[in-house]
């Protein structure tokens, strides 16, 4: 028997970092002990005080729907945190909750996209990105960010921008490069974009994850004229360490966010209540929470400064040190000839020679590179780096 999918959903890819992923759990249910440097999800616990204040609004009987563009309480949370910690102006009206950072971006781009609209996307890209696209109908126009360092320009959105170009999609800090957009740049992007009537949905997943002296940068922080053209989907997966608590966030013009809100009643209504009031809560308890967050990610940094030099020393591997987010987006293409013909080759010989998880770069449009993800542990970390030098052997220089 078969099932007819509809065109809209049969025209999409099944995610390839949820296949790397799978490989791993399919070899530990085997019981070979993996190690899995494919995940995108941090390797720390929700902070205590948040489960707490999820525990607090459970007894207070928040069981129930709330407004489908999420409570009073989470929005304006969103609104003085954003004001607060970047000196942004925008107010209720401007934010709706999601279930994620992903129905976030999925709202945003359903509400704009007309079928045979194009989306500018730079490349490497998030998986997703252009399999939200597709699902519009509309057409993902891949921009090339090689010669930049990966690191998406102003001129390279001006070149790519054409009479059909309806939306940009970026990600800074990227996954899955770590590459980090200078705020001057991403100012310069938005200008270019708006002079041409082009959105700009931002992804800023990782926002928080930004290693000095790159700095998280807020879209929402543009004077008006310029954050009518943007979308800011937030995330609380990442940045919080609470991916399966299914929170996020829109910060868009009015008109926009109606629409989403509209969307969104028809779809998940609303993310969970009780979540909604840990999050706000904790957006109010700034200090504690920006604490958590500097704790988790000055970890991050701490295994990106170990980590990259040693990729580095692998023999065929080409990694510049990554800015922000937890990924070595690592080029491999010095090992393709005779023994791999692909950077897919290379990740199955990791796997099968050193039951070594990671994520090869075709799914991000980038083949010849693989992503290695540092938000595991650092014995994790370097039971990885001695495996792989057993493999692929090492360049002359050797660390201390
Ligand atoms: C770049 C990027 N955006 C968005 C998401 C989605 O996050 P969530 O839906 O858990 O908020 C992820 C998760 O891996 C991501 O890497």
């Amino acid at each position: 028997m078969t099932f007819p999918v509809s065109d809209n959903v049969a025209a999409m890819k099944g995610s390839s970092t949820l296949i790397a992923a799978q490989a791993a759990a399919d070899m530990r249910a085997r019981g070979i002990d993996v190690i899995d440097l494919s995940v995108g999800e941090p390797d720390f616990d929700t902070p205590d005080f948040i489960k707490q204040y999820a525990w607090e609004g459970l007894q207070k009987g928040l069981t129930k729907y709330t407004a489908t563009a999420g409570t009073v309480e989470f929005r304006r949370s969103i609104v003085d945190f954003f004001a607060d910690r970047f000196g942004s102006h925008f107010d209720d009206a401007n934010v709706a909750a999601a279930c994620g950072g992903k129905q976030a971006l999925f709202n945003a781009a359903c509400t704009l996209l007309n079928p045979g609209d194009d989306v500018l996307i730079p490349k490497p890209y998030w998986v997703t990105f252009p399999e939200i696209a597709t699902f519009c109908r509309a057409n993902s126009v891949f921009i090339d960010t090689e010669s930049t360092g990966f690191v998406l320009t102003a001129d390279q959105v001006a070149d790519a921008i054409t009479e059909k170009t309806r939306l940009l999609i970026i990600n800074s800090p990227s996954n899955p490069s770590g590459r980090v957009i200078p705020a001057s740049e991403m100012h310069r992007i938005v200008e270019v974009c708006a002079a041409n009537d082009v959105y700009v949905l931002s992804d800023d997943c990782y926002l928080f994850f930004a290693y000095p002296p790159a700095e998280p940068f807020s879209l929402t922080s543009l004077p008006d004229e310029l954050r009518h053209y943007v979308c800011v989907a937030g995330s609380f997966s990442k940045t919080y360490a609470m991916t399966g608590w299914r929170i996020g966030y829109t910060i868009a013009n009015p008109e926009w966010t109606k629409a989403m809100i509209k969307l969104q009643s028809h779809s998940a209504t609303h993310p969970t209540s009780f979540v909604q009031y840990a999050c706000a809560k904790a957006l109010q308890d700034r200090d504690a929470t920006l604490a958590a967050v500097k704790t988790m990610t000055a970890e991050y940094e701490r295994r990106r400064n170990w980590l990259i030099p040693r990729l580095n020393e692998i023999k065929g591997f080409v990694c510049p040190m990554p800015e922000g987010a937890f990924y070595a987006f690592v080029d491999v293409r010095g090992l393709l000839g005779e023994k791999y013909s692909s950077s897919a080759d290379v990740a199955d010989a990791l796997l099968n020679q050193g039951f070594i998880v990671v994520t090869d770069g075709a799914g991000f449009g980038a083949d010849g590179f693989l992503r290695f993800s540092y938000a595991t542990s650092m014995a994790n970390l370097e039971r990885a780096v001695e495996k792989l030098k057993g493999i692929l052997g090492t360049t002359t220089v050797v660390s201390a």
